[in-house]
């Protein structure tokens, strides 16, 4: 399974996918990380595991479209089959989505469909949640839909702070995301034969 994986920041969803290959739970290989953040830490732990990284600032580009663009360029020299956003915050076009479809997936703090968007985190603290989670799901052009792949629920706590919460998250979430990406190829596989 070749991946192209997207991140914009620090990548402990890159890093827990990363280790999950190298530890051979997870059937598949890193061709490219794209990230658009110069000096993201992301590509501190691409470097650790060998995999090559291309920066797509999105600031030099006009549109979302034109990043776009340039994303599947890239994704096709690298040849990857699937495409994985991993804390990628960015909004992605029909560009990107039609170039790879049904086979791109994203990872979200809550369980979708409830805490859509920006500040998932918070939004679950605010609302007095006791339970939330991570989900990971195909992306389609509405932020935050598209097919719900995997999800791991996780208690909030009455002492938590987003960070806290986000941190309980986040362990889930470097769980679950390696195994949603067999499980989602799988799939596919299967139904592509029908
Ligand atoms: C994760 O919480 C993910 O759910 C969200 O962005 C965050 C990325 O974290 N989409 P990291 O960069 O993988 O550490």
């Amino acid at each position: 399974l070749k991946l192209g994986i997207m991140a914009s920041g620090s990548g402990s969803n890159f890093e827990a996918i990363a280790q999950a290959i190298a530890d051979r739970c997870l059937n598949a290989q890193l061709q490219v990380l794209i990230y658009n953040n110069p000096g993201a830490t992301v590509v501190e732990r691409a470097k650790r595991f060998d995999v090559p990284s291309v920066l797509l600032n999105h600031r030099v580009f006009d549109s979302r479209e034109q990043l776009d663009h340039a994303i599947v360029q890239t994704l096709r020299q690298h040849e990857i089959e699937w495409l994985v956003m991993a804390g990628w915050m960015r909004i992605v076009t029909p560009v990107l989505i039609n170039a790879f479809p049904n086979r791109i997936l994203n990872i979200h703090p809550s369980l979708l469909p409830s805490f859509k968007g920006h500040r998932a985190v918070e939004q679950a603290l605010a609302a007095g949640v006791k339970i939330t989670g991570c989900t990971v799901h195909g992306v389609v052009s509405d932020v935050d839909s598209g097919e719900i792949i995997m999800q791991a629920a996780v208690p909030v706590l009455p002492t938590d702070t987003a960070e806290t919460l986000q941190s309980r998250i986040h362990v889930q979430e470097h769980r679950i995301y390696p195994s949603a990406i067999a499980l989602a190829a799988h799939s596919w596989k299967e139904r592509s034969k029908l």
